[in-house]
């Protein structure tokens, strides 16, 4: 299983996205876009526009923080991973009929306070799952422990599954995430805030690479 930094855009204009996107494009092979509609969450982002033609040669995850993301998904066309809420969708059909139409794959997020019985129905059917580790909104939030306990469950019912880990990640609390079982480690502040991203990507790779050989034998 590829263990992965996963820096996360949020921002709000075109420019914004692709300035990020050049700042790390070298040094991962996954980027996360955060979507807010101000609704599901009380911050809003670029859109379903800027999402269009985004730059060849890497992957993208889109991060939907929005309500009812069964309405937006079939407008963004690609081979992207559309991971919505839990909390968020209000007809899990029309959201698989969405993400074929889309071209994409589905992943499912959930909140801090959220159960694992509010996503176990859906499991079968998603490519990855977001572990929220600060209630979703804003970057720079501080890093919540208790989704310790809910990574480590996951892990546990599911050796082979892709977790990511959303939410206040740095050197120190990505190796405490990764040592519950976390294998992708998705951050904005601490990579974007830095003067060096290769160096914040590199400094955030090792506390993954050692916390999941901790949790990994
Ligand atoms: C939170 C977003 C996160 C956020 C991470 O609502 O989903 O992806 O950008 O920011 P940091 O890493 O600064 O907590
Ligand atoms: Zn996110």
């Amino acid at each position: 299983m590829a263990l992965e930094i996963i820096p996360a855009v949020l921002v709000k204009t075109k420019e914004e996205l692709l300035e990020h996107i050049s700042r790390v494009r070298n040094y991962v092979n996954i980027i996360h876009i955060d979507i807010m509609d101000n609704k599901f969450v009380p911050n809003f982002t670029i859109g379903i526009k800027e999402l269009q033609e985004l730059p060849s040669g890497l992957r993208y995850e889109i991060h939907w923080m929005v309500q009812k993301p069964e309405g937006w998904v079939a407008k963004v066309k690609g081979p992207y991973l559309h991971m919505v809420h839990v909390e968020a969708v209000e007809s899990w059909d029309n959201l698989a009929n969405a993400v074929k139409e889309s071209g994409g794959r589905l992943g499912v997020a959930l909140n801090p306070e959220t159960s694992l019985e509010k996503i176990k129905p859906h499991l079968k059917n998603v490519e990855k799952i977001l572990v929220m580790s600060v209630h979703p909104g804003f970057y720079g939030q501080k890093y919540i422990p208790d989704v310790e306990a809910k990574i480590r469950e996951l892990r546990r019912m599911l050796p082979k599954a892709e977790i990511e880990v959303d939410g206040g990640i740095n050197p120190e609390t990505g190796l405490r995430a990764a040592g519950a079982g976390a294998n992708g480690l998705a951050a904005a502040s601490s990579i974007f805030a830095k003067p060096d991203a290769e160096k914040a990507i590199e400094d955030l790779k090792n506390a993954l690479k050692k916390g999941w050989g901790e949790s990994h034998g």
